[in-house]
């Protein structure tokens, strides 16, 4: 989704600000654009498309700049256009400005603006923030920013330059984040909305909190809270994820995150087992264990894979460690009046930390006093700022906008998380030792279920050719459909459905006929004589039928008219190998439809917006 990267220092700050969004554009766009000053005149450049499009044209008529501000944006109001590109310059082309997030109130201020002359040159909402800057201008950059930021309702992160002040950038955040990193030896200062874009060496940074506002120099950073008076702020090291985001050989990212699972795992298991006990360990983990076993009830939050990892892992918790939990949508949680009790842990999941409804529910949660756990992959992430305790999936840098490995690698994490809160209740050692004995199979069995690439690419080419799928399960292998689902659907665009396989008799069987394929994870072996039952339904109403099963399980090859075996797994991790099937299979029906599948269209990688 959107993403803000500018510098102000003695490189070429054009050319720092392009490579800068380079390493932003994992997360989605459709367009990008730059400015910058030099004498006393805003030069600015966009274009529709991929950066180097944005380099190629810069590059045609470059200027030295000292100061730039650049932007990837990802349409939300108005079509990618190079005039709806950021940034955007107030109508005497004055300031300039970039920005995340959403401007609730644009329409009235676009009116209000507009009875006073102001004429408007795009259909965003970003637009009006520009405008109101400069209408608010009295020879202080920092003070219009100020006042007209009094103005906007909603969200944003921003970063703004006006031309009679070549030497300051002013950024400003509200529930969008935005690191600021410097040197103050090589008088530098970077600011992103993306620490992780920050690859310069030995930075300091800074994360804005909510309604404060920066001013920005070679040689010093301002902060000033939303009261406009200055802030303290201790600068952190900036810890950078040290893996470059390469294809390493494979065609696309997606693939090869996809067959990196069997050693993610294996990180997201190291030195977390304490084998004498049969339990887990996290590092540096806050939450002694009085408080975890004082937790009553257990609360997940999560989005799109990430929820579906927490409804896995909700029914886990209950299994094993008998907690009650439940998992919430986020994006539908933070409008409910939730009850929220001291014995409450929340567990928020994100593969960034950046998704916006995911924040906004924790924020509301830990307003209500819940301590909140978050399950993150990215360490410099807004959502590991604002938990209690994080435990990290080390999966590494997950570039493909379609999640495939940070989702088991989340499975992984919240299955020993489940086998400590057990053995600090009621779970025995030896069935502890028993459940670790599993998780030591679990890289051997999803590299298993890689290497029937082969199988898994025929079946897919077969498989092509529909352009409905059910994905069906029970249990455990209900989530993991909802994933299956949702990984074909956002790479080949076909409709596919999750559904739990025991509900299609009260309603959607009705669609059963032999243009729907139906997809059947049957990997839940306390569920596995049901699903049969609810296979054979489908195929009385002559529905085509793939079903995964666990090798050994012979009884579904009368039922289904194909069928890919997985290695046997216990219920409680199936999900796992289950999924990474499941992904190889949306990859391969991907690519014989030939869509574009580590940008799939309107697709971004970190949802940034409500
Ligand atoms: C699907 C996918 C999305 C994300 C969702 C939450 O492949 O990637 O559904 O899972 O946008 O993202 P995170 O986990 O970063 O909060």
């Amino acid at each position: 989704m959107c993403g803000i990267f500018a510098y102000i220092g003695p490189r070429d700050s054009a050319q720092v600000c392009i490579d800068g969004l380079k390493h932003l554009e994992y997360r989605g766009y459709d367009s990008a654009g730059l400015a910058g000053i030099l004498e006393g005149k805003i030069h600015s450049c966009k274009e529709i498309g991929k950066i180097h499009s944005l380099e190629s044209t810069w590059l045609q008529n470059p200027h030295p700049l000292k100061l730039a501000i650049a932007h990837t944006r990802w349409a939300t109001h108005g079509k990618p256009s190079r005039e709806n590109a950021h940034p955007h310059l107030d109508a005497t082309h004055s300031v300039a400005v970039v920005h995340n997030g959403i401007i609730e109130n644009h329409q009235a201020l676009r009116h209000m603006l507009r009875e006073l002359g102001v004429n408007f040159y795009s259909d965003t909402d970003s637009e009006v923030i520009a405008q109101l800057i400069q209408h608010s201008y009295e020879g202080d950059l920092l003070a219009a920013v100020q006042k007209a930021l009094t103005y906007l309702k909603g969200f944003w992160a921003i970063a703004v330059i006006h031309k009679d002040h070549p030497d300051q950038i002013v950024a400003a955040a509200r529930e969008n984040p935005i690191a600021i990193a410097y040197s103050l030896e090589r008088q530098e200062v970077f600011v992103s909305s993306d620490a992780n874009a920050l690859h310069a060496p030995d930075l300091d940074v800074l994360f804005l909190r909510n309604d404060e506002i920066a001013l920005v120099m070679a040689h010093r950073v301002d902060i000033y809270g939303d009261n406009s008076l200055p802030v303290t702020r201790h600068a952190e090291k900036l810890l950078l994820e040290n893996e470059t985001a390469s294809k390493n050989g494979f065609d696309h990212f997606m693939l090869k995150e996809i067959f990196e699972q069997p050693q993610a795992i294996q990180q997201a298991m190291h030195n977390r087992f304490i084998e004498d006990f049969g339990t887990a360990e996290f590092e540096a983990f806050p939450l002694a264990p009085s408080e975890l076993q004082a937790i009553k009830r257990i609360l997940i939050l999560g989005c799109g894979t990430s929820w579906h990892a927490g409804c896995i892992a909700a029914s886990l918790f209950e299994d094993i460690a008998r907690i009650p939990t439940q998992a919430e949508i986020a994006s539908e949680f933070r409008y409910k009046n939730p009850i929220i009790s001291e014995e409450t842990l929340v567990v928020a999941i994100s593969q960034s930390g950046e998704t916006l409804d995911t924040i906004a529910a924790v924020r509301e949660v830990r307003a209500k006093g819940a301590k909140v756990l978050s399950i993150c992959n990215v360490r410099n992430s807004t959502l590991v700022r604002e938990s209690d305790a994080c435990l990290f999936l080390r999966a590494g840098p997950e570039i493909s906008v379609c999640s495939t490995k940070a989702f088991t690698s989340q499975l992984t994490v919240l299955a020993l998380f489940g086998l400590l809160m057990a053995r600090l209740r009621h779970m025995d050692k030896t069935t502890g030792q028993a459940f670790l004995a599993e998780f030591h199979d679990l890289p051997d069995k999803v590299a298993k279920v890689l290497r029937q690439q082969e199988q898994i690419q025929r079946l897919a080419k077969k498989y092509s050719q529909f352009e409905h799928f059910f994905f069906l399960g029970r249990h455990y292998m209900y989530a993991a459909c909802l994933e299956g689902a949702l990984k074909l659907k956002e790479i080949s665009y076909l409709n596919a459905i999750g559904y739990p396989a025991g509900e299609m008799k009260h309603g959607p069987i009705a669609l059963v006929n032999p243009l729907l394929a139906t997809v059947a994870l049957c990997g839940n072996a306390r569920t596995y004589e049901k699903i049969l039952s609810n296979l054979m339904e489908i195929k009385a109403r002559n529905g085509p039928i793939l079903a995964l099963a666990p090798e050994g399980c012979q009884e579904i090859t009368s039922i289904a008219d194909d069928v890919l075996w997985l290695p046997p797994i216990c219920d409680e991790l199936a999900a796992i190998p289950y999924a990474a099937a499941s992904q190889l299979f949306a990859y391969y029906i991907a690519r014989e439809r030939g869509t574009e599948i580590d940008q799939p269209r309107n697709l971004a990688k970190s949802v940034t917006v409500e």
